[in-house]
Order: structure tokens, then sequence, then C-alpha cells
């Protein structure tokens, strides 16, 4: 979060890869047009750096950081390149239309990279990250150059090789724990060592690049941010080469929150991040965790009774930012079998129910009953059966109980037991269908004339353990009534909502008419 107070010396630049290492990683493929809208929202939020992929690897990849670099209105926009000089050329040429580019280019330091890998020897390295550096910096001001598994590189070589690049005009210099290995105190040393060995490393912003093969890519950009680096290079939801990137909305909101560790700051809008999660997870059909820091689906929902207790009385209780800072609406008091009543009247008055206490205590119990049978509760399961609680109270016709035979080997039989004014009525039918079945056995224990004019089902919320509402329409005497009704069974959904419609058929008629029983 920018706070004006704080100096240059306090920003981190946010460099994202999303399009560049988090594309890369296995089934992450993004089409060009979903590329040139994900970058539109990195631009749109604030991030000071885009790395809109590697040129030299394919031509849609040239096209997008072409692109890309086209339409870009705030960020830098950078490209990757090995250290040759055509992909260094190509990329120059990918990135010559945006208002500020930057050729980012990388070569491996770590001794056995550069054995087994690359079969040069450590002072070809240095002559071949000078010479790619030198001809960047041809085309362009702004040039960044990578050690790559830095992490695992002799420091005294990492410092020779730094001061030799920075002096052929390097401008960010990258030292990535590429194989996401090494730990938070042992990055901050390194760029601690670099920083003050190098003799001009003065002359170059220092960044990190984190990878999450142990989980710890977050933590260990934080702790090279301590060691001196003021470039995070990270990606949306973390995504990226095997486990990962450093994710950008752990990162930001971890600086964010705590101010009182991470005295620095950032120029993105945090607000932005849910929506950014959620483009790129749509874009690469990579689902985001639901108990992801920050984005997940979870981050900022209760379901336990005494934690949903404490956010009614004051939501620092548990909740360390507020949801609207990273762009969700509020915090989502989820209703569960683990619910207390304190969360479950607040819903209703959410919803705008105005229920008396023994109303309340019905729906209670019956919300519970239903999160026995249902993992998650939603508002639309609340309002159907608060709505059907209510109605129960006026109808005369009441179901008790219903069993239904269904499958491949028919008849399809139902039985049923009302209560048809306070007297318990039971019957058994056969259908053709369980459908058919459960309405035969209605007309069997309250005989009318009511025609089904509609019948039409669908889920009120998602998954397989969904409320099925049942929508029904009678007509009888040219009225037509419709009442629906919500349960986990569908069947149980379409005899209330049947019931509930001959119920508003019957209702027109007095109450001291009784109800027409089976001869
Ligand atoms: O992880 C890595 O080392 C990289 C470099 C290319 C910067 O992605
Ligand atoms: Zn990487």
């Amino acid at each position: 979060m920018t706070s004006p107070q704080k100096s240059e010396k306090d920003r981190v630049i946010i460099f994202d890869t999303t399009l560049r290492d988090g594309e890369q990683c296995p089934g992450a493929t993004m089409t060009f047009e979903e590329k040139l809208h994900v970058a539109e929202i990195l631009d749109g939020m604030g991030v000071d750096v885009i790395e809109a992929g590697f040129p030299i690897a394919s031509d849609g990849d040239f096209e997008a950081v072409s692109e890309i670099a086209r339409r870009a209105k705030n960020a830098v926009i950078a490209g990757l390149s090995r250290a040759q000089p055509k992909d260094i050329d190509r990329c120059a040429e990918a990135v010559k239309h945006a208002r500020r580019g930057r050729i980012h280019t990388f070569i491996a330091t770590s001794p056995l990279h550069m054995k087994v890998k690359l079969g040069m020897t450590p002072e070809q390295v240095i002559d071949n990250s000078v010479a790619v550096v030198t001809r960047a910096r041809n085309h362009i001001d702004d040039v960044e150059w990578s050690a790559e598994d830095g992490t695992r590189s002799e420091l005294d070589f990492l410092c020779r090789i730094v001061e030799a690049v920075i002096k052929a005009g390097a401008t960010t210099v990258n030292i990535p724990d590429t194989v996401g290995y090494t730990t938070a105190e042992e990055y901050a040393h390194i760029f601690r060592t670099v920083r003050e060995r190098v003799p001009n490393s003065d002359k170059a912003v220092f960044s990190v690049h984190c990878h999450n093969d142990l989980g710890m890519a977050v933590a260990n950009s934080l702790a090279g941010i301590q060691g001196g680096a003021r470039q995070i290079e990270c990606t949306i939801n973390g995504i990226g080469e095997r486990a990962g990137n450093a994710a950008l909305e752990e990162v930001v909101m971890a600086i964010n929150v705590r101010q009182d560790r991470f005295p620095y700051r950032t120029n993105i809008d945090t607000t932005m991040l849910t929506h950014a999660s959620k483009v790129v997870s749509a874009a690469t059909s990579f689902p985001v965790q639901y108990n992801k820091a920050i984005v997940g689906r979870n981050a900022f929902a209760h379901e336990s009774g005494i934690h949903q207790d404490g956010m009614l009385k004051n939501a620092q209780t548990y909740e360390i930012m507020r949801p609207e800072t990273v762009g969700v609406k509020q915090t989502s008091l989820v209703l569960g079998k683990h619910s207390g009543r304190h969360a479950f009247v607040h819903k209703l008055q959410e919803l705008g129910y105005k229920l008396a206490d023994n109303q309340i205590e019905d729906a209670f119990v019956r919300m519970k009953a239903l999160a026995d049978r249902k993992k998650d509760i939603y508002d639309e399961d609340i309002e159907a059966l608060v709505d059907q609680e209510m109605a129960l109270q006026h109808d005369r016709i009441k179901l008790v109980s219903l069993s239904v035979v269904a499958g491949t080997r028919g008849p399809q039989r139902a039985t049923m037991k009302l209560d048809v004014d306070g007297t318990m009525r039971t019957e058994e039918t056969e259908g053709n269908g369980p459908v058919d079945a459960v309405f035969n056995c209605i007309k069997a224990l309250v005989p009318h004339e009511a025609r089904l004019e509609l019948y039409q089902v669908h889920a009120v919320t998602q998954g397989t353990d969904a409320q099925a509402e049942v929508s029904v329409r009678l007509s009888q005497d040219g009225r037509s009534m419709t009442a629906r009704a919500a349960d986990p069974d569908t069947l149980v959904a379409s005899a209330k909502a049947y019931l509930g419609a001959l119920n508003k058929l019957v209702m027109k008629q007095r109450r001291d008419i009784p109800i027409a029983a089976a001869q």
C-alpha cells in the first residue's frame, strides 16, 4: 500500500512474471487474447514490470509480447532472453513498441549448471554475460541480468559476475532461487553480501525471484527485500514452474499488513487482487486452492460458532485484514453444522427476515438438520428453508414422510404419510417413474381435480449435494397456483412443491369444509 512518507529507497518494484514463468508451467498455456487480458489487468493494478513472455520461444510468444508492449499504459514491458545474441535481438524487437521496455537475460551461475548444462567454465560465463548485456544495452536502456540457480552459486563467483554485468550496463540484477532451495536467512545473507562486496552495487536494483518447492517462496522473497533487494518477481496465484513462484498477492499483502516488519511500499492497488486471481485462474484453468492465502474462497470465510461469534463482536478477533482491502465484498459467515445461533440470527437479519423467537428456533433446527446432510449452506438455502417454514405453519396438508423405490426395475413406488388437518393418512402407489409415483400418492391421499400444468427442477446451489428446487403449478376451476420447495432430495422437494400448490388451492376453500379423503 502506498504511504506518502516513505522514500524511494523503501519502494519495492513488483515484477510480475505470470505471463512468462507462470505460463511456462505444465497446463497453464494461455491464448493470445487471454494474455492481453491478463496484461491489461496487471497494468491497471499497478504492477511495475510485466514480463510478457519469451519472444524467441515461439512466434506466438513474440506476438503476445509485442502486442502487450504496444498496449501497456504504465508498466515496463519485459521480455526474457537467453544469453545469446539472436535471443537478445528478437527480444529487443518484441519490446520496442513499449513506452518503457526491458530486456531480461539470464545464464546459470551455479557450478552444477555451468558444468552439466552449459558446459562452460566460470570465466566463459562471465564473458558471455558481459557480451549479451552490452548487446542488450545497445538496444535499450533497461536491462536485467539474472544468475540462474543463483542460490546454489558460489558467493565469490556471484560477486565477480555481478560486478562485471553492472559494469557492462545491467540496471537490474536478479539472483533467483531457481530450484526453491534457499532459506530466508540464507537468501537475505546473499543479498547483503553481494551488495556490500560489489563496489558498483549501488548502480543496479537487486531483485528476488523465488520458487516454492519447499513452500518458502514468499518468506524468502521478503527476506531478500530485508537483505536489500528492491524488486520482487512473482506471479498471480503463485503459478509457475513446478511448485510455482512467490504469489504476488501474498508478498504484497504481507508488506501491507506487516508494515511494522516490512516498512516498504508497493504501487499495487490491492483491491484488484481478487479479480486478478480470478482472471488468471480462468485463463489458465488452474483452480485456486480453497484455503489459498488472500484469494482462496475460504480466506475470509468463518464457519465455526466461536469464530462467527467473535467476528460479529469485532472483526479483528479473527481477521488480520479487511476483505475489502483485497477486493472481496465482505467476510462470509458460512453457515454449517458448526455455526451457532448468533450467526444464524445475523444471517436472517441480513436476508431481511423478521421472525418470532419460536420461528427462529424452528428454522435453526431445520438449518442444522440440513447442515448434517449438506456441506455448505448458502443464502439461497436459508431463504428456501425459512420460506418453507413460514408456509408450513399455515398449510392444512403437510408432508410427514416419504420413501420411494426407484431404479431400472419398475414399477417405481412411493409410500407417503400426510398430516391433513391434524389427521394422519398413509398410502402406497406406483407410477411411471418416481415423480409420477409421488404425485399419484398425493392424489390417492387427497383426491382432487387439479391438473398439473408445470413441473420444473433446478439446483438452488452448486454441487451434487445441492438443494433441488422444484416448481409446481396446479390449476383447477380456472385458478392456477404455483409453489416452490427445496430439499437436497429432489423427490421430497417435488412432493413439497406439489403439496404447496395444492395447499394454496385448498386454502381458498373454507377451513370448516373437510378435505376429501379417498373412498
Ligand atoms: O527461476 C529462474 O531462475 C528463472 C530465470 C529465468 C529468471 O525463471
Ligand atoms: Zn523462475
